[in-house]
């Protein structure tokens, strides 16, 4: 159970009015036994932010940990996501109702289009989906996820609507600078996935990351996690470790000198080094 020390995340307030957890956990690729372990210990250690997608196969096991994990559903935050099949405007609703019916819930905090599939040209109508549900107060916030500047202004042209929350691949050594731009000039939040550098986490390894995790006394992954925050950004790291977990939330309680802070975001290696959102989806 939570104790009362139990320490959460800052939020930052979204556009359509919710609170946004800070730091979040990440649940690709558990399986629905991991994930409702690693939710409900996750919970009990303090994370208040909870990211699945149709897409893992585990939206079962994140709703049994959530409920395992035995706090009020609205001091959790849970985001998940939907395919391609799912983009038009009544798709969007169904695919809404059997990701509440997979995780047994009544509401998500934020739902996502996870990629815009330009290939297929339905993500106007998925948005427009979405939309409606908002409007109808079905959830809280709604957001998009791998969308490029240009998939962003062809949404909010086509609607006049925002997304909450843009989930992007992103970590220092791809900072999609003009992504974080555009999202700046329309007060869009921006969250990181693969923060820290996903299951390769080449990021980690870095020179200059080390470095500052000995100057500092820190774990490379909260120098790495420090970072995002002090940019604004909303992380989701996934561990099934129960201390690496623990770890990875307690990072408010320090601060990167702004030059420290500059040498990781200079290790950039632009977009081309992410993944390509023209090219691939699912
Ligand atoms: N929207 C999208 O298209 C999209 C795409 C990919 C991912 N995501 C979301 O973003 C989340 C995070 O991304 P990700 O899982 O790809 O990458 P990540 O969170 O950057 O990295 C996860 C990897 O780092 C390890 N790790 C975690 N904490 C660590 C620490 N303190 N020290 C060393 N290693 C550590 C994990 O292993 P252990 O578990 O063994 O600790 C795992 O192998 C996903 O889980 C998913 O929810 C979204």
């Amino acid at each position: 159970m939570i104790g009362r020390m139990t320490a959460t995340a800052p939020t930052v307030p979204l556009p359509h009015g919710a609170a946004l957890p800070m730091l979040g956990l990440g649940t690709w690729p558990m399986d629905d036994a991991e994930a409702e372990r690693v939710v409900a210990d996750a919970i009990g250690a303090g994370y208040r932010l909870i990211d699945t997608a149709e897409n893992y196969g585990n939206e079962r096991g994140v709703g049994r940990g959530l409920r395992a994990a035995g706090i009020p559903r609205e001091q959790v935050f849970v985001t998940t996501k939907f395919n391609r099949r799912w983009h038009g405007v009544d798709l969007v609703r169904e695919a809404f109702e059997r990701g509440l019916d997979r995780l047994g819930l009544d509401y998500v905090d934020l739902l996502l289009i996870h990629w815009p599939n330009p290939d297929q040209d339905r993500y106007v109508e998925a948005w427009q989906g979405l939309a409606r549900l908002l409007a109808a107060g079905r959830l809280r916030a709604i957001g998009t996820s791998n969308f490029k500047p240009a998939h962003l202004e062809r949404i909010i042209d086509a609607t006049g609507v925002l997304p909450d929350v843009n989930q992007v691949q992103l970590s220092p050594l791809v900072t999609r600078e003009s992504t974080r731009e555009f999202h700046a000039r329309h007060g869009i939040v921006t969250q990181s996935w693969s923060p820290i550098g996903g299951q390769k986490t080449d990021v980690l390894r870095e020179p200059v990351v080390t470095e500052l995790a000995r100057r500092y006394g820190r774990t490379p992954a909260q120098i790495v996690l420090r970072w995002h925050v002090q940019l604004g950004l909303v992380a989701i790291p996934k561990s099934s470790d129960p201390q690496r977990l623990r770890q990875n939330l307690a990072i408010f309680d320090f601060a990167l000198a702004d030059e420290d802070a500059a040498a990781l975001t200079a290790l950039d290696r632009g977009d081309a080094a992410g993944a390509d959102s023209d090219a691939f989806g699912h």
